[in-house]
């Protein structure tokens, strides 16, 4: 989500932006936003949100997502946007993007485990998932 201009920590500011930015997109991908968000479980806890945006592009989605500190590094994210890539495929989609910077290492590796052609641009890294062939199953 976007920067927060107020004390850092879960200040009531950071947890009001956190929440109001989560409830913008109540609305799905017909919606303001036009962002469609899964919550990510695990052990009955919600410890994440994995994100799919319309895009002009017909058939085409960005997806972006954040796991709690505590819940990276254990498989969490690549499972997770599995799951995105089926929901979206379910949606009439056709194709996935996202971008990172090149030094995420946990987001690249987790785009590399679901299939995803990366390229670098602008000093960003873009990744393209193409959902007309099967998924990658680990
Ligand atoms: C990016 C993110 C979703 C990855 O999810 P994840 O469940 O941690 O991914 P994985 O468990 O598959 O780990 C990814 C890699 O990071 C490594 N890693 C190890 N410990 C880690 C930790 N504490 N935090 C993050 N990554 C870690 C893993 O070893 C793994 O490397 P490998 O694939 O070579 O084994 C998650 O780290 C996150 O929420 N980061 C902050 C938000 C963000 O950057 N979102 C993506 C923006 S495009």
């Amino acid at each position: 989500m976007p920067p927060v201009d107020a004390p850092a920590g879960w200040s009531l500011a950071r947890r009001d932006a956190f929440r109001e930015f989560h409830r913008a997109s109540f609305g799905g991908l017909d919606g303001p936003t036009r962002t469609l968000m899964y919550a990510i479980v695990s052990g009955g806890e919600v410890v994440g949100m994995v994100r799919m945006t319309r895009r002009d592009e017909p058939g085409t989605v960005e997806t972006g997502m954040w796991l709690g500190r505590s819940a990276r590094g254990r498989g969490l994210g690549a499972a997770a946007l599995r799951e995105l890539l089926h929901a979206a495929a379910a949606a009439g989609m056709r194709t996935v993007v996202a971008d990172t910077t090149p030094d995420n290492a946990g987001a690249i590796s987790v785009l590399r485990k679901c299939g995803a052609e990366l390229h670098e641009e602008g000093g960003k890294l873009l990744a393209r998932m193409c959902l007309d062939s099967a998924l990658p199953t680990h």
